[in-house]
């Protein structure tokens, strides 16, 4: 039980990433990075006792930088897409970076997925502080933002996510954790056979760059029907046009939420029996099933990922809301409070 921190390896400009390992009395162990607050590992039992590492990562930070995917990555200032990569607050139109199709991904180039964080330790609360100080305009979102991701790892199993912020100026803030979960084991091939729920009635459609329409499309009679338990590949290669755009499952579930912390997941793993239960208190959660992972992806273990060998279930406003008056609003005002919880509980 406890918390111990190493080396994580060398950035090519020479910064050094810190590896923190958490433990708890079951035997239960995790490990985050302060490069990206992300989530490296965790180590949990399956149904008989025996122990697997059952999210993707690499082995090193520098594998992190080079190797994308967002492994595990905390994402901001604003998780997911934004169309054009332009928005208006307070009417000024802001434009930030274009990564992808001319619209903008998990806030650009320069995410909070690729800067150190700084760490702090709490050993008797098993948690792990990171903060960052987001200067203005940073990544073209106004004001400065001061943000904190806090990982527990808790007694009962579980990895409970904490973000925190405040700002200066209205921005976006939408953070998100893009851990992907394989629950037979990071390294044993697809995720097509999990079991999977979602208390969603429908989804935010999306066009051909996965920008939403603003349409919410009832899940009812489609393939994105999880509101009862059902493989995540079962219906994955329909005919069906939302699927076709996103190559699977790449879309924003419209939870059936009041905004309190709530159940609104839960994945199995039919040969370890390894289940994860996910709470949040935010209004969507995109499914992302690994549809453009690569063979290239060395993971921890020299593990070559493939493509649909990790499913992400990323907690957030919905993708583009900014930019769209009938989703819930990821504007923060000046001088209220950011805050917003995920756990992903094992058993
Ligand atoms: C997106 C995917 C994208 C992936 C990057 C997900 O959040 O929805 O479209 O490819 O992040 O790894």
């Amino acid at each position: 039980m406890g918390i111990k921190i190493s080396r994580f390896g060398k950035l090519s400009d020479g910064r050094e990433a810190k590896l923190i390992t958490l433990a708890n009395k079951n035997g239960m162990t995790i490990e985050v990075t302060d490069y990206g607050a992300t989530l490296v590992s965790v180590v949990t039992a399956d149904k008989n006792g025996k122990y697997a590492d059952v999210v993707l990562g690499y082995a090193d930070v520098t594998d992190y930088a080079k190797n994308g995917g967002y492994f595990g990555a905390t994402i901001g200032r604003c998780g997911n897409r934004i169309g054009g990569a332009a928005f208006t607050i307070n009417g000024k139109e802001y434009q930030i970076d274009k990564n992808e199709n001319g619209n903008s991904l998990h806030s650009g180039f320069k995410g909070y997925d690729k800067i150190i964080w700084d760490t702090q330790v709490d050993e008797e609360n098993l948690t792990v502080t990171f903060s960052h100080h987001s200067p203005d305009m940073e990544q073209g979102f106004p004001g400065n933002f001061d943000v904190t991701v806090a990982y527990t790892l808790t007694e009962d199993n579980a990895v409970k996510i904490t973000y925190d912020g405040k700002t200066d100026r209205d921005t976006i803030a939408n953070m998100t954790n893009h851990s992907y979960f394989n629950l037979e084991g990071h390294d044993s091939g697809s995720i097509l056979d999990h079991i999977l729920w979602i208390d969603a009635d429908g989804i935010t459609a999306v066009d051909a760059e996965s920008i939403p329409t603003g349409e919410i499309l009832p899940v009812e009679g489609t393939p994105f029907d999880f509101r009862t338990e059902k493989p995540v590949g079962r219906d994955i290669e329909q005919d069906n046009e939302q699927l076709r755009m996103g190559g699977g499952y790449d879309h924003n579930f419209a939870l059936n939420t009041d905004g309190s912390l709530k159940k609104i997941a839960q994945v199995k793993a039919p040969v370890s029996g390894r289940v994860m239960e996910v709470f949040t208190d935010c209004v969507g959660v995109q499914l992302y099933t690994g549809n453009f992972i690569e063979k290239t992806q060395i993971g921890k273990d020299g593990k070559a990922y493939d493509k649909r060998c990790g499913l992400c279930l990323e907690t957030q406003f919905y993708p583009d809301a900014v930019n769209h008056e009938n989703f819930a609003s990821p504007v923060l005002k000046a001088g209220e409070t950011y805050h917003t919880e995920t756990i992903y509980r094992f058993s």
